[in-house]
């Protein structure tokens, strides 16, 4: 989605401002603009469509002074992405400017009742309704800009994320949040804005995250006050963010997607980090300590999720069945939270989120509660949305995901689910002491398995080459691995624009057989497993059919090694686990092919890192 940076301090605010929304710039967008108060107290705006290099150029030649403004970079919801529909949006006062991210749902209604008072609107977006509203508000009532900006969003229905400056209150930033993070910096008598930390952190580590309904006043020379839509002070705590720069950089990486999958095995040693006790060979996740009656109870676990999260959710349903025999339905966030689903307060929901933003995950989340399940989220953001909205959870601790093709989240989900059913097993006693002890010492193997097989990247590299000539793909798997299937032909989908899509292996049969020729490559997971044979059957059905094969096989089976075009030797582990390992040449793959094909591998076409609109 968007992302919002704000600035009020001593120092200029245009450079802190653009470098501000380079931090953001994963987040996806597809214009970008800023809105500056100058040393003459006069506002001025500059907004272009395209790239925040785009806006960079527009402005080199322009007076970008003063010590306060706003900055945006727009994902368009309403109105096409040009440089009148991007964001700041200035009243018609021309007092006031606006930056949004979220959408106002109601904004055609209350863009009729300000249109039959005279109010002209200049956009087609629902932002600018926002910001003629308060200005109209503040002119007729006479208010200051806080009771504006409170009596306009008491009227507003939807998701927001606002900060507002006002020429005759230079001294004074607005910002505010629905459903769309927003957090506040406090520096040395400097105050920041940004959709989430990395724009902040370069200057404090002190932040306060708002919460839903939350309206800061950033006043220079006083504390941050924060307040609800009734003026009510509102509690808040100023958190210590520990990101640091290298974290949000890409450490010498062509691109931060690749950076990410390389450091998976470090990631993983961070998650399971103090969860895992190898002496003890016993796992301790403080949500299932802190609410063992109500988890262990459970009678279902419905997993809620969207995109990759989703194929976390898949695998962690064979995980939680198999160990904790609890029956378990994994359900898209978008389709669950419409469907007035069938739950109770015997039901756990476990929420899978990377960003921790995504709105249908949280409206999932909501429905969940009203309902009277108990919710457990799994997320990567601290401190974001779904961690606040969830009963308890797990943090995956894998460190910022700048790569809109999520990578290390994923295995960072996996693992945490493998946990999370390992210790519910245990106490629920549906696991033997030799199995749980086993499986837990197999995910501690992992990192350097996964280790090992980073180390075929330039192999990889190589496979992925001779297959960029492909406009389709077909990525078959069984059991553990059919979500891996289906995992890495959307990683292939979003990064190389190629179409590609998975299927449980014993299924090509029921109808995607019909498309295998010599121009559709077939990616297939034959590790040496239960279901083996029955690959190797796939296998050669689709051999048969002149398609070439990227087998992902078991560390020296030559049988398959044959067979196909490609294949990519995967260590041991236990089945269950399997996905941990199998998922890193798909990732590597779909890098490569799309790296091959000139394609922007951080910031694909269309795509957002956290899709926090419906
Ligand atoms: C994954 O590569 C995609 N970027 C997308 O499917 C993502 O997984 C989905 O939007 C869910 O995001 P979340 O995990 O932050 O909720
Ligand atoms: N709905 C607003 C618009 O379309 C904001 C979109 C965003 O979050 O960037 O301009």
């Amino acid at each position: 989605m968007c992302g919002i940076v704000g600035y009020l301090g001593k120092r200029d605010a245009y450079p802190i401002l653009i470098k501000g929304l380079k931090r953001l710039e994963y987040r996806g967008y597809d214009s970008a603009g800023v809105a500056l108060l100058d040393e003459q107290g006069d506002l001025r705006v500059y907004k272009t469509k395209g790239k925040v290099a785009d806006l960079e150029a527009y402005v080199a030649d322009k007076n970008a002074g003063g010590t306060v403004g706003i900055a945006h970079t727009r994902w368009a919801t309403h109105g096409e992405p040009n440089s009148t529909n991007a964001h700041p949006h200035v009243a018609n006062s021309g007092n006031l400017a606006i930056i949004h991210n979220g959408i106002i749902e109601n904004y055609a209604v209350i863009k009729r009742q300000l249109e039959a008072k005279g109010v002209v609107f200049h956009s087609q977006t629902d932002t600018e309704v926002l910001v003629q509203l308060i200005d109209y508000v503040q002119t007729t009532r006479q208010v200051d800009l806080l009771t504006a900006v409170r009596i306009a969003l008491h009227t507003v229905i939807g998701a927001y994320a606002i900060a507002v400056l006002d020429k005759n209150n230079p001294d004074v930033l607005i910002a505010a949040r629905k459903s769309s993070p927003l957090v506040v910096g406090i520096g040395d008598e400097e105050f920041f804005l940004g959709s989430d930390a990395s724009p902040i952190i370069e200057y404090t580590d002190r932040v306060i995250y708002l919460n839903d309904q939350d309206v800061a006043v950033i006043r220079r020379g006083h504390d941050v006050e924060v307040v609800d839509f009734y003026n009510e002070k509102v509690e808040h705590d100023i958190t210590r963010v520990n990101l640091n720069l290298a974290q949000i950089e890409k450490g010498g990486f062509p691109h931060f997607m690749l950076k990410e999958i390389y450091e998976q095995p470090d990631c993983l040693r961070d998650c399971v980090r103090g969860r895992i006790n190898s002496e003890a060979n016993h796992i301790a996740l403080s949500a299932i300590i802190d609410h063992k009656e109500r988890l262990t109870k459970a009678r279902r676990i419905i997993i809620v999720a969207c995109g990759t999260s989703w194929h976390a959710g898949l695998i962690g349903k064979q995980l939680i069945e198999q160990y904790c025999q609890l029956p378990v339905q994994v359900e898209y966030a978008s389709e669950f939270r419409y469907s007035n689903p069938v739950i109770s307060e015997h039901d756990v929901v476990i929420a899978l989120s990377q960003s921790g933003e995504t709105a249908d995950t949280l409206a999932a989340i909501e429905l969940a509660r009203e309902r009277g399940a108990f919710v457990y989220g799994i997320c990567n953001a601290i401190g974001a949305s779904i961690p606040r909205a969830t009963h308890t959870g797990s943090y995956i601790h894998v460190g910022p995901e700048i790569g809109v093709a999520s990578t290390k989240a994923f295995t960072g989900q996996v693992t945490v689910l493998a946990m999370l059913a390992l210790a519910l097993a245990w106490e629920r006693g549906t696991v033997s002491e030799e199995e749980y002890v086993r499986v837990i010492a197999a995910l501690n193997e992992i990192p350097d398995k996964m280790q090992e097989l980073l180390e075929q990247g330039e192999k990889i590299r190589d496979i992925s080459r001779i297959f960029t000539y492909a406009r389709n793909f077909l990525y078959l798997g069984r059991g553990y691995n059919y979500p891996v299937a289906l995992e890495g032909a959307l990683k292939l989908k979003e990064i190389s624009y190629i179409h590609a899509e998975g299927y449980p292996a014993a299924e090509m049969k029921h109808g995607p057989i019909a498309l295998i020729d010599e121009e559709m490559p077939v990616v297939v997971i034959a590790t040496q497993n239960a279901l083996y044979e029955k690959v190797l059957s796939n296998i050669q059905e689709i051999k048969a059919r002149h398609a070439r094969v990227i087998a992902i096989v078991s560390k020296g089976d030559d049988t398959v090694s044959q067979l196909a075009d490609a294949a990519i030797e995967l260590p041991s582990t236990e089945e269950c686990l399997e996905p941990l390992l199998a998922t890193i040449p798909l990732q590597m793959l779909a890098y490569y092919i799309a790296v091959c094909k000139g394609k922007d591998v951080d910031q694909p076409r269309n795509l957002a890192k956290s899709v926090t609109v419906e």
